[in-house]
């Protein structure tokens, strides 16, 4: 085996990493140019390197840098083991990964199976002709009698899911862009191929894998039509007007990623799978897999779903507590590349409460770069949209280049992201919120995520603890991490009026958001201001 090994302690209770870990992910075109071409690279990623183990962060996930026309900005791979000339080269990944476990930090790469480009050699040959081998690498199917698409599949990014080749006169099946040919992983080759690209990935020594819209693997092996959804509405994505039963979250697709599991733990036990899956709870846990030989972590996508609202918020995480397999981990996400960032959700002040629930909830949390800092959503003027949503479903608000703008590092030119001109403009409010700005200053949102990192990390109660909900009214949700030894209060006021809460025994504040008096004793009652949380050491 190849690759080097995250130079880390191993710690005494033997735990796997990820457990106690924080994941940090890193949209690569956005953190950090380093050649002046106005696009993010692995060499700007390993500039930056120092940044993460300050922060304290324990793995990095960073979205697609393979070879890509980059029709869905590196989710439609033309070659799975090449990396994309925009990023840099083969070898330059190689020094990532040995400058992130010199620093003891992980590298997982966003593994994207269900669909290739439409330039991968597969699909050229595929589509060269109806008897080509490769042909059964992606799905075709004849017309419907009346000469239109197969089915009524809906692509994620509007329209039919169905492209007519017209040389070969089938169509074939794309649940995103028409660029971006699914795969048919009910073919034993692809997945052959496929868990070789895993290898291959395994073989230079990556810890793990985000695996692309794992639920959409295999699809009905009837092709029958979805149900239309009757709560559809125009103010919802086009492809949620069908209820997609039978496109995706089939149950063949645990078997396939049970394989993918398998071939991770050729490597030993600590390689991590985690699944991107958006579906109901109940459905989400199947994912753990059957004797939790699946993914380590299937994406918990409730903080990015829920109203911000402390007794939805609770009953989301009592449900997902409840339904959770016996021996499944939890984790949770705030935002990511697909969604409005935290802060343009629920404002600023409201973040800060965020990121304590984040980092004191039971399970791995993920960040996305720039959340740390406090980073909104930026405002993109029509001449300057890149996302293809946006561009094929315009003005509905679901373009997604606002949550991806450029990091913002400092005050010098294009916050410290670029010498050349960036592929997406910079949020209006960068000077004042930049890591530089921020790092100084011990009541900033970046010292406020540095802390709760750091506090994390320190305590079993909270990286590995029990969750015990605490009855509280209104705007407060509380809860209790214990062990045997220890056991911590998380109050947090998610509105923006005083609160009180009512406590369960005497407690001393330790981190407040809002700056509360560190070490003050709470008898009974911890009183609240409006958007702040607290955590407290419980005493009694
Ligand atoms: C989910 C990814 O997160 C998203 O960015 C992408 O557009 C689709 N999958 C298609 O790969």
């Amino acid at each position: 085996m190849k690759g080097t090994s995250p130079d880390v302690e191993v710690h005494s209770s033997q735990e796997p990493w990820w457990r106690r870990g924080v994941i940090y992910q890193i949209y690569p075109r956005s953190f950090q140019d380093s050649n002046g071409d106005g696009i993010g690279d692995i060499r700007g990623i390993i500039d930056r390197l120092d940044y993460l183990v300050w922060l304290g962060i324990d793995a990095v996930w960073i979205s697609p840098i393979f070879f890509s026309p980059m029709a869905d900005f590196g989710y439609d791979i033309a070659d799975y083991r090449k990396i994309d000339p925009l990023f840099g080269t083969l070898t330059d990944f190689d020094q990532l990964i040995e400058a992130a476990h010199r620093r003891g930090i992980r590298i997982l790469l966003d593994y994207v199976p269900n669909h290739s480009s439409d330039r991968h050699q597969w699909f050229l040959e595929a589509r060269s002709s109806r008897d080509n081998p490769r042909r059964d690498f992606y799905i075709w199917r004849d017309a419907a009698p009346d000469g239109g698409p197969p089915n009524n599949w809906q692509s994620e990014f509007g329209g039919s899911a169905w492209e007519l080749d017209a040389a070969t006169g089938q169509y074939y099946y794309h649940a995103f862009l028409k660029e971006q040919p699914d795969l048919n992983w009910r073919n034993p080759e692809v997945r052959r191929e496929m868990y070789d690209v895993l290898r291959f990935w395994l073989d230079r020594g990556v810890d793990g894998f985000r695996v692309d819209v794992m639920w959409h693997l295999i699809k009905d092996a009837e092709f029958r039509d979805n149900p239309q959804n009757p709560d559809w509405t125009e103010d919802m994505p086009p492809h949620k007007s069908v209820l997609s039963i039978y496109s995706c979250d089939q149950e063949e697709v645990h078997d396939v990623v049970s394989e993918m599991r398998a071939v991770l733990d050729e490597y030993g036990g600590d390689r991590l799978l985690i699944g991107e899956i958006y579906l109901p709870i109940a459905r989400l846990v199947a994912y753990y897999g059957r004797d939790l030989r699946g993914a380590h972590l299937p994406f918990n996508f409730r903080l990015i779903e829920a109203q911000w609202d402390a007794r939805h918020i609770e009953r989301q995480i009592v449900e997902y507590e409840a339904a959770l397999p016996e021996g499944g981990w939890p984790n949770w996400v705030l935002s990511n590349h697909d969604k409005p960032r935290i802060a343009s959700r629920v404002g600023r002040d409201q973040a800060r409460v965020a990121a304590m629930m984040l980092l004191t909830l039971r399970g791995t949390p993920t960040i996305y770069y720039g959340d740390e800092i406090g980073m909104n959503d930026a405002p993109i003027p029509p001449e300057r949209v890149q996302d293809p949503f946006e561009l094929r479903v315009p003005g509905r608000g679901f373009g997604r280049d606002p949550q991806r703008t450029p990091m913002q590092w400092d005050n010098t030119v294009n916050a410290g992201f670029s010498t050349g001109s960036p592929w997406l403009p910079l949020a209006p409010d960068k000077d004042s919120f930049n890591v530089e700005a921020e790092r100084s200053d011990p009541h900033s949102m970046l010292s406020l995520y540095r802390r709760l990192i750091a506090f994390r990390r320190e305590n079993d109660a909270l990286n590995l603890g029990r969750y015990a909900s605490v009855e509280a009214d209104s705007c407060v949700l509380a809860y209790l991490r214990e062990t045997e030894n220890d056991r911590y209060l998380i109050a947090l006021n998610l509105g923006p009026e005083p609160a009180v809460l009512e406590t369960p025994g005497q407690c001393r504040i330790v981190i407040s958001t809002e700056g509360k008096a560190e070490g003050e004793i709470v008898e009974k009652k911890l009183h609240l201001q409006g958007n702040e949380g607290v955590l407290a050491e419980m005493m009694s």
